[in-house]
């Protein structure tokens, strides 16, 4: 059976640079304990302007141009965020409607940081059972307009961007294994609580901070080191692989303590075989690892038929890991 592979990547990040420094200067923090803590030194921030579709569609025109396709040549839009641009119409449609492409499905997928290897399962689905030829993938954030600025234990973590990727049937290489999962029953360590319907927006909610994002740090940190080692292990290991067989890892990018601790129990060489970008953009959930799957390509870390790890973590919770042969 044939395979999906992904034939063009596309990002976008905000032009403003939000240092360390400046934080320094906003919170209790410093420079050091950010950078030894998590290995994040800057992230970038979307102007007031910009929503999550609006970034969505800049980095979606650079994946088809780098596919050499039109909008019109996609079936489907897939747009995993967990900061859409409002509750409904989906970010998806927003992007269908600005790309111009046809009346084609289009959807989001909120499973916060493994929204963009969630994604490109969906469309691997779609495309290898025969109902779309094409898909795009993008994965968005805006995590900014839903960080509490006066909370140091969150605001020096998350940034905002986005990347994307066209998928489509390929003659060699492409998606070998997926491997999906999640755990509700820990929900709570990472949450945005009200604006839903278990909470809705009220005065009391905007007074209380309760639309910003509240994080167990020290807890999620040690589920995310082992849920990330099992769950590359389980896709993994029904391909026969081992960590050496792996040329690339590119995980996301939530804190560089935990792919450290990743690469040492996969037992491959962090400097070598993990992709890092958090230096640059902090967290930008589902996006960090579009992003970093599209900054690999254009810095020619990955070469025709090298066999990519993606591996996410993130709220929910949930997890996905994926091994696709480029
Ligand atoms: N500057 C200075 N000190 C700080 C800061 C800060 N920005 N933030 C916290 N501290 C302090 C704390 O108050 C605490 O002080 P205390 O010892 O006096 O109480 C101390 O630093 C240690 O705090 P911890 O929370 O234990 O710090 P930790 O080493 O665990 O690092 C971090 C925190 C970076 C959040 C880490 O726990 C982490 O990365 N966790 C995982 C996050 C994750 O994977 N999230 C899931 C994906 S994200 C998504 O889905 C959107």
């Amino acid at each position: 059976m044939k395979r999906t592979g992904i034939i063009g990547t596309g990002k976008y990040l905000p032009e403003n640079v939000l240092t360390n420094a400046a934080l320094e200067k906003m919170v209790d923090t410093s420079d050091e304990w950010i950078i030894t803590r998590t290995g994040i030194k800057e992230r970038r921030i979307a102007a007031d302007n910009e929503a999550t579709s609006d970034m969505a569609v800049k980095a979606s025109k650079q994946a088809l141009s780098n596919a050499g396709l039109k909008p019109s040549d996609i079936d489907v839009i897939i747009v995993a965020t967990i900061t859409p641009d409002m509750f409904f119409p989906s970010t998806a449609c927003q992007v269908q409607y600005k790309l111009g492409a046809p009346n084609v499905a289009a959807f989001d997928v909120s499973v916060a940081c493994s929204g963009y290897v969630y994604g490109l399962a969906i469309a691997d689905q779609f495309i290898r059972g025969g109902l779309y030829k094409r898909a795009l993938v993008i994965a968005s954030e805006k995590l900014s307009s839903v960080t509490d600025w006066e909370d140091r234990s969150t605001c020096v973590l998350f940034g905002d961007g986005a990347g994307a990727a066209v998928l489509e049937q390929v003659d060699e290489g492409g998606i070998l294994g997926v491997h999906l999962g999640s755990d509700g029953s820990k929900g709570d360590l990472l949450q945005l609580p009200a604006g839903g319907s278990r909470m809705p927006a009220s005065i009391k909610t905007v007074e209380n901070k309760l639309h910003t994002i509240k994080m167990e740090g020290n807890v999620l940190f040690k589920h995310a080191v082992k849920i990330m080692a099992d769950a590359a292990l389980a896709v993994t290991e029904p391909l026969g692989m081992k960590g050496d067989d792996i040329d690339l890892i590119i995980p996301h990018q939530a804190n560089i303590r935990i792919l450290n601790a990743l690469a040492k129990k996969m037992g491959v060489d962090p400097e070598k075989k993990v992709y890092l970008n958090i230096e640059k953009y902090g967290n930008m959930s589902a996006a960090s690892s579009a992003v970093a799957l599209t900054e690999a390509v254009e810095e020619g870390r990955i070469k025709k038929g090298d066999r990519i790890l993606m591996d996410a973590f993130g709220g929910g919770l949930t997890w996905g890991a994926l091994v696709i042969e480029w």
